[in-house]
C-alpha cells in the first residue's frame, strides 16, 4: 500500500492550535505577536510575504501576513494594526493563550527572480510588514543578492515600525535604510514627506534591480510610477494587495480582484500582472 496515498490530505480550512509566547508593542495600535504550535513541532515553514488566516476563537478569523525571520522555524510571527474588532482582539492577546492559525496562505515574494539583483523594497506603514521575512532572507544570506536598499514611510515617527530594526539594519554592508514620515513634530531630524520623497537619496542601478513594494494602494501607484520613472522594468516590480477575504484558499470569492482571487493567485503579484487593475481606483 501506498502509505502517502493513504494519509489523508490536511484540510485547508481547519486551523492548527498555536499559542501565544510573546506579544511586544511597536507602535501604540500595532503589536508583533510571536505564536508556537500547541500541536507539537509540526513546523511553521513559510516563505517571505505569506499570510496565514488566524482564528480569535469567539471573535472571527483574519488574514495577517507573517512578519517574522523565515529561518526561525518554531515559531510564527505577526504584526498586527488593531483597526477594528477582529485586529483589537488579536492584539489583545495575552502569552499562553490560543489562535487558530490556517496557512500559510498565498504567493510569495520571488526570491530566485531576485538572486544577484539589487533589491529595492518600498513599504508604506504597516506594508513594512510582509516585507520584513524578505529582508531577513537578503540579509541572512547576503552573498545570493546585490544591494538591499529599503526606502520605508509612515504617518509620523511614533508610527515607525521596527524603529531598532531599522538602524540595525543600516549598519550592514551594501544595505541603505531611509525612512521618511508625513508629519515630524519636534524632536525629528529624519526626512519628512511621502515615500517616493526619498528615491532622490537612494542609490539605485535600475538594470540590476527587483522592487518588492507593499502599502497603502494609492502609495503604490506612485511608487510603481517612481520606479518606471527610475528605468526599472515592469517584469521587476512586484507588489502585495490586500481584499477583505473569508475562506483564504480560493472557495469563496470574497477576494476578488479582477479575474484573480488574492488569497490564491497573490497577495504577491507582478505588477505586469496586475497594472490595469491598479490603475482602476474603484476596484
Ligand atoms: C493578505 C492580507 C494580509 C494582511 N496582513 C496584515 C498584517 O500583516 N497586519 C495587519 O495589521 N493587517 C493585515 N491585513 C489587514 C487585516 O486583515 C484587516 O485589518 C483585518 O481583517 C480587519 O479586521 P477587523 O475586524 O479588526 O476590522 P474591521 O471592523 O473589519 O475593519 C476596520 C477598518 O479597517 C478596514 N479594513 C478591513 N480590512 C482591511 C484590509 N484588508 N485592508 C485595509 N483596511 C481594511 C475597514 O474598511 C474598516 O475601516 C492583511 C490583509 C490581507 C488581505
Ligand atoms: S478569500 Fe475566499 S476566494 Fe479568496
Amino acid at each position: 500500500m501506498n502509505v502517502a496515498a493513504a494519509i489523508p490530505p490536511k484540510d485547508p480550512m481547519l486551523p492548527h492550535l498555536y499559542r501565544v509566547t510573546d506579544v511586544g508593542k511597536e507602535t501604540p495600535d500595532t503589536f508583533t505577536l510571536t505564536l508556537k504550535s500547541a500541536e507539537g513541532p509540526n513546523g511553521s515553514i513559510f516563505q517571505p510575504g505569506q499570510f496565514s488566516m488566524l482564528w480569535v476563537f469567539g471573535v472571527g478569523e483574519l488574514p495577517i501576513s507573517i512578519s517574522g525571520d523565515p529561518a526561525e522555524q518554531d515559531r510564527l510571527v505577526y504584526t498586527v494594526r488593531s483597526v477594528g474588532r477582529a485586529t483589537h482582539a488579536l492584539v489583545s492577546r495575552r502569552v499562553g493563550e490560543s489562535v487558530g492559525v490556517r496557512g500559510p496562505l498565498g504567493t510569495s515574494w520571488p526570491k530566485a527572480l531576485a538572486r544577484d539583483r539589487d533589491v529595492i523594497v518600498v513599504a508604506g506603514g504597516i506594508g513594512l510588514a510582509p516585507l520584513r521575512p524578505m529582508i531577513y532572507e537578503v540579509l541572512r544570506h547576503r552573498e545570493d543578492y546585490g544591494r538591499l536598499v529599503v526606502l520605508y514611510g509612515a504617518r509620523s515617527p511614533r508610527d515607525l515600525l521596527y524603529r531598532k530594526e531599522l538602524t540595525a539594519w543600516a549598519r550592514h554592508g551594501e544595505t541603505q535604510v531611509l525612512a521618511t514620515v508625513d508629519y515630524g513634530g519636534l524632536g525629528w531630524r529624519g526626512h519628512v514627506g511621502v515615500v517616493t520623497t526619498l528615491f532622490k537619496y537612494a542609490r539605485l542601478q535600475p538594470d540590476r534591480s527587483l522592487a518588492m513594494v507593499c502599502g497603502p494602494e494609492i502609495m503604490m501607484r506612485f511608487v510603481t510610477q517612481e520606479l518606471q520613472n527610475q528605468g526599472l522594468s515592469r517584469d521587476h516590480i512586484y507588489l502585495s494587495v490586500e481584499r477583505n477575504m473569508k475562506c483564504g484558499v480560493g472557495l469563496c470569492g470574497h477576494c476578488q480582484y479582477g479575474p484573480h482571487f488574492i488569497c490564491k493567485d497573490g497577495p504577491v503579484f507582478s505588477y505586469e500582472r496586475i497594472r490595469p487593475l491598479l490603475e482602476r481606483y474603484e476596484l
